[in-house]
């Protein structure tokens, strides 16, 4: 397969493409929200003592609370909320997608119009083939400041440089556009996106129990 990252053009995206973009932004999100990865990396954050969604720790908590009313038993309320703790994290991670998801609908089925309507903004793609495998959205937010959204890449193109290619495309533009600062949001549960904001010189500016802020002076 010609997948390799020299292969792929970066391009903005064109009005004609836009479910195709939107069902590679969604897989994205989905990906990250509600997969059994997901919630089985929230029981792991758990084990490790890492600093995860606190919603978890409340819904253990009332899991427990109500099999101690039944059972009468600490050790029976323990041992059901450790065998439901992974399908109630899932939950959790479920509820919020589909959440965000309802709220960013419009978005996300009018990408392109949503991006090329607002003054300063764009919507890129990355382009292998005739076919879209990647996504990167500039949603600017005042003249100077600028904010990264919906970098997503399909799975099997993952790691070939995509998404840096992608990133380098929205600075070079930012730069020629007089932004100084790029703004964007990472949820805890994306350790390879904040991995690649890092490596492109991003830095953390704020951590919440849900995510991150990073940050970049261009
Ligand atoms: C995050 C994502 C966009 C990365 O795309 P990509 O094309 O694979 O990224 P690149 O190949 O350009 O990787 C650049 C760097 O990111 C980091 N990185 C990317 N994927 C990683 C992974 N699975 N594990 C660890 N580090 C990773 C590495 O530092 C990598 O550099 P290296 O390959 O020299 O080690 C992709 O994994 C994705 O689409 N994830 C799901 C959607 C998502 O989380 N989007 C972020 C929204 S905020």
């Amino acid at each position: 397969m010609e997948n390799n990252a020299k292969s792929v053009t970066i391009r903005e995206l064109r009005q004609e493409e836009d479910m195709e973009a939107r069902d590679i932004v969604v897989w994205g999100m989905y990906r990250q929200g509600v997969t059994f990865l997901g919630a089985a990396r929230i029981a792991l954050s758990a084990i490790q003592l890492r600093p995860f969604f606190w919603q978890v720790y409340v819904v253990w908590g009332l899991l427990m609370a109500i099999f101690y009313a039944v059972s009468n038993s600490v050790l029976v309320s323990v041992g059901l909320t450790a065998v439901f703790s992974i399908p109630s994290s899932w939950g959790i991670d479920y509820c919020m997608f589909w959440l965000y998801a309802h709220a960013v609908r419009r978005e996300l089925n009018h990408l392109y119009s949503w991006y090329n309507d607002k003054a300063g903004s764009r919507f890129w793609v990355a382009v292998c083939g005739g076919k879209i495998v990647g996504t990167a959205a500039l949603d600017r937010t005042s003249d100077t400041v600028a904010e990264l959204k919906r970098v997503s890449v399909l799975p099997e193109y993952r790691r070939r440089g995509v998404a840096t290619r992608l990133m380098k495309r929205f600075e070079e533009f930012c730069k020629s556009d007089g932004v100084k600062r790029i703004c964007l949001d990472v949820t805890r549960l994306q350790p390879e996106a904040t991995r690649l904001y890092q490596k492109c010189g991003y830095v953390i500016t704020k951590a919440g129990s849900l995510g991150l802020r990073l940050e970049k002076l261009i």
